[in-house]
């Protein structure tokens, strides 16, 4: 894709996330109709769908010839990421948003022909974007993020980890699993794949290990983490493609052979 395009696409998801940012936070205390999808905690308010018709319509308008994976189903439906996709989970957290009012983000990637070249990932109530462009840094506001660390070690690190983990479904034992949280400095958990992603990029945690994600939550993230030399992978460090649902690892690469084998000892 050409940069000026590239710019001009940057230009518009920017405009864009600001508009429906604005909405989400002037209607924050407005009642909301909370449903649920495929379990009761898995929730979807009237504010997602708004907000990702909203960017659907636009991107609609403006780039006929484009596609869109959304989380609410106002996409199209693709069987590959060829040409320009946009990759949109319009509130990501919808339980922190539905419980909190906050921790949530809009997250929105965009790839081409694969590749992904911009990630947004926007912290609506505390007005704070994470943004980038692929090769030219990512940036949090105004202000670039610096490389990631390359002197980590394992004990020091903070990973974002969700419960899923101590559910009878996990991948790795409890054993292996206790051993591991142990073994770093603390765990923390968001509730916000997009942010937990972010978050890594900042440099404010060094992991983050989330059982079952969908391309939405991760397509924007992995962008920017990408930019900051972190790395995006399944719990094998194997890649991950942007059109099925995944185990995710996301880390410094400097602890990232050392958790692997880690976890390996645990695979069931
Ligand atoms: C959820 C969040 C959460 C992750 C879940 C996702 P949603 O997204 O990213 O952190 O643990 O797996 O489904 O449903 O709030 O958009
Ligand atoms: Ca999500
Ligand atoms: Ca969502």
């Amino acid at each position: 894709m050409d940069i000026q395009m590239l710019d001009e696409i940057y230009k518009n998801a920017r405009e864009w996330i600001e508009i429906a940012g604005n909405n989400i936070r002037s209607k924050i205390n407005q009642p909301l109709t909370v449903d649920t999808k495929s379990n009761p905690n898995d929730l979807v308010t009237t504010m997602d769908k708004e907000t990702e018709a909203f960017f659907v319509t636009k991107i609609k308008e403006t780039y006929p010839n484009h596609f869109i994976i959304g989380e609410e189903g106002f996409g199209d439906n693709l069987a590959s990421l060829d040409g320009t996709v946009w990759i949109i989970d319009p509130i990501d957290g919808t339980m922190n948003f539905v419980h909190q009012k906050r921790n949530f983000a809009i997250s929105i990637g965009v790839y081409h022909d694969r590749i992904g070249e911009i990630g947004m990932v926007y912290d609506v109530m505390n007005d704070v974007l994470y943004h980038a462009k692929r090769g030219q840094g990512a940036y949090k506001n105004d202000t670039k993020l610096s490389a990631l660390k390359k002197d980590v070690v394992l004990e020091k690190t903070i990973f974002a980890m969700n419960h899923f983990w101590l559910c009878p479904n996990r991948l790795v034992d409890e054993i292996t699993m206790q051993k591991f949280v142990r073994y770093i400095r603390g765990t923390r958990a968001y509730g916000s794949a997009a942010l937990d992603l972010a978050y890594i990029a900042e440099g404010i945690t060094d992991g983050y290990l989330s059982l079952g994600l969908e391309p939405w939550d991760i397509a924007a993230g992995m962008v920017i983490v990408n930019e900051v030399g972190g790395v995006v992978t399944d719990i094998d460090g194997e890649p991950l493609d942007l059109l099925s649902k995944h185990h995710v690892f996301a880390c410094n690469p400097a602890i990232q052979g050392e958790v692997i084998g880690i976890l390996k000892e645990g695979r069931k």
